[in-house]
C-alpha cells in the first residue's frame, strides 16, 4: 500500500540505499530493526547518525547531509555552543530536575522571555515535554474556557501522535485501525489554492478562499457548540492561507464564543520569517510552540495564552513530571536569545526569499516541479508527473529523495509528493545554492526534459 504521508520503510529504494552504507552501519541498521517496534515512518532506519552539528548531521561514516527536516528541532542549528553551554550550566550546577510544587529559575526565566516576545497581551505559559501534549494542553483548556468539547480541524494536518491530538489531526494514517478515538473531532479542508478540490486555477484565490470559509461557517452553523479551532497558521506542507481567510475564520470564531488555536509547532519561532507565525495574520487565543523550544536537545514545548483563560486553577490541563524541567528551561531561554542574538528570523526571511528565487528558475528548466509554495525557511515542492493534470510524481518524488541522500543533501517526502525543505535557519547563502544544485541534478535525472 502507497504511504502518502512520506517515504516508506521498505521499499525497493529504501534498501537499495542501505545497501550501499558501510558495513558497521547496515550491522547497526539490523540491531535497530531487531530491538525497536516497527512503525512506519521511523523504523527500520534509513541510516545511523553519529553526530548533529549546525545545519547538519553525520552518518557513522562521517558523511555530512545538510539536514533539510531535522524534525524541526534545529532552528539554532544542532549543538549550538551557547545551547549546550546553558545545558553544561544546569548540569555543574545539579539543578538537573524541579519536583512537582517547586518553581525554578531557568523556568520563569523561560516564561518571562516567552510572553515577553509573544503578542501583547499574551502573558500566560504552561510547559510540557512534547508538542502532542502542548496541544492536549491547548484543546482541554479551550473545552475548560468554554464549557463546550468539539473540535475543528483540518484533513491531513498532524498536531502530533497521542489519542487527541491524532484525532484533532486529519491524517487517518495516525488513527484508523486503533479503535474509536476522541469524539467531536470534526474537519474541514486546509486552504490549497494549488490543489483545491474545486479544480479552479490558483490565481482565482478570493473564489477558493470563500469556498473554503463556506466549509468553516458550515461546520460551525451544524455545530454551534464548537470549543475551538486548531490549525497551523501555515501547514507544515506548506500551504500558506491568505490573511483574508484567517480573518474570516477568526471572525467566525469569534461568533460563536469559540477559542483560535494556532499550533506553531514547526512554523513558529522564526522559521516563516517572524518570529511568530501569527504575526503574519490575525490574533489566536492560544500559541503552541514545541520542537525548537529544546533546541534540539531537549524534549520542550509550551502554550503560551492570555490570563482570561487562566481557568483552570482547580484542574490540571497538564500535569506532567517535566513541567519545569530545569535543563529545558535553560536551554529554551538561550534557543531565544540565540534566535534575537544571531538575527535568524531575519536570515530565515532573506535566505527563504533566496532560495525561492532559485527554485523559481528551477521550475523553468524542470516541468516535474508543478507547484512551489512557501514563507520563510518553510518551503514545499509539489512535484507532478504532468502540469496540466497535476498528477503526484511519486515514485519520481521518492528517487529524487535518495538521490538528494547520497549526495549530502536531506529532507522528507510530505503527501507522496511533496519535497520539504525546513532547513535549520542559520543556513547561509552558500547552502541555499547547494540545495539547489543538487536538486537540479536529481531532477536532471529523472526528467526528460
Ligand atoms: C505541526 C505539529 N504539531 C505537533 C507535533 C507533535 O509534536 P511532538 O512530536 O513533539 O509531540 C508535530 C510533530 O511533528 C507537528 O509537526
Amino acid at each position: 500500500m502507497e504511504i502518502q504521508q512520506g517515504d516508506h520503510n521498505r521499499s525497493a529504494l529504501r534498501q537499495q540505499f542501505v545497501e550501499q552504507l558501510s558495513d558497521e552501519t547496515k550491522k547497526r541498521i539490523e540491531e535497530d530493526a531487531h530491538l525497536y517496534l516497527h512503525q512506519a515512518l521511523s523504523s527500520p532506519v534509513m541510516n545511523i547518525v553519529s553526530t548533529v552539528k549546525g545545519p547538519y548531521f553525520y552518518d557513522l561514516s562521517g558523511n555530512q547531509y545538510l539536514d533539510c527536516h531535522g524534525n524541526g528541532v534545529h532552528n539554532v542549528g544542532f549543538s549550538h555552543p551557547k545551547v549546550l553551554d546553558a545545558a553544561r550550566a544546569m548540569l555543574d550546577a545539579s539543578l538537573t530536575f524541579s519536583p512537582r510544587r517547586l518553581g525554578n529559575v531557568p523556568s520563569i526565566k523561560l516564561a518571562k522571555k516567552l510572553v515577553q516576545l509573544a503578542p501583547d497581551g499574551f502573558d500566560r505559559v504552561l510547559f510540557c515535554p512534547g508538542g502532542s501534549e502542548a496541544n492536549e494542553m491547548a484543546v482541554l483548556l479551550a473545552r475548560l474556557y468554554t464549557g463546550n468539547y468539539k473540535t475543528l480541524s483540518y484533513y491531513d494536518s498532524f498536531h502530533g501522535a497521542t489519542a487527541l491530538s491524532a484525532s484533532i489531526g486529519g491524517n487517518p494514517h495516525f488513527t484508523e485501525g486503533f479503535g474509536p478515538m476522541m469524539s467531536g473531532c470534526l474537519h474541514v479542508e486546509f486552504p490549497s489554492y494549488y490543489r483545491n478540490p474545486w479544480k479552479l486555477p490558483a490565481y482565482e484565490r478570493e473564489k477558493i478562499d470563500d469556498l473554503y470559509i463556506h466549509q468553516v461557517r458550515r461546520a460551525f452553523a451544524q455545530n454551534p457548540t464548537i470549543a475551538a479551532v486548531v490549525a497551523t497558521p501555515i501547514s507544515s506542507s506548506p500551504h500558506v492561507p491568505s490573511s483574508y481567510y484567517w480573518m474570516q475564520v477568526r471572525e467566525i470564531c469569534n461568533q460563536y464564543g469559540a477559542l483560535l488555536i494556532f499550533d506553531e509547532i514547526v512554523c513558529g519561532l522564526g522559521r516563516t520569517g517572524k518570529l511568530f507565525a501569527t504575526e503574519h495574520y490575525v490574533e489566536p487565543d492560544i500559541i503552541v510552540v514545541g520542537k525548537s523550544l529544546g533546541g534540539g536537545l531537549m524534549p520542550s514545548a509550551a502554550i503560551i495564552t492570555k490570563s482570561k483563560f487562566n481557568v483552570g486553577g482547580e484542574k490540571s490541563v497538564g500535569h506532567f513530571t517535566h513541567e519545569k524541567n530545569p535543563i529545558a528551561g535553560a536551554v529554551g531561554l538561550e534557543v531565544l536569545e540565540t534566535i534575537g542574538r544571531e538575527g535568524l528570523v531575519n536570515n530565515a526571511q532573506q535566505q527563504g526569499s533566496y532560495l525561492m528565487d532559485k527554485l523559481m528558475e528551477l521550475k523553468e528548466e524542470h516541468s516535474i516541479i508543478g507547484n512551489i509554495v512557501g514563507r520563510g525557511l518553510l518551503v514545499g515542492i509539489d512535484l507532478v508527473t504532468d502540469r496540466a493534470r497535476k498528477k503526484k510524481a511519486i515514485s519520481e518524488a521518492e528517487w529524487i529523495m535518495y538521490y538528494c541522500q547520497q549526495a549530502g543533501l536531506s529532507f522528507k517526502i510530505i503527501d507522496g509528493n511533496t519535497i520539504s525543505l525546513r532547513p535549520a535557519l542559520t543556513i547561509t547563502s552558500d547552502h541555499v545554492d547547494f540545495i539547489c544544485e543538487t536538486l537540479d541534478s536529481a531532477f536532471k535525472s529523472v526528467s526528460n526534459d
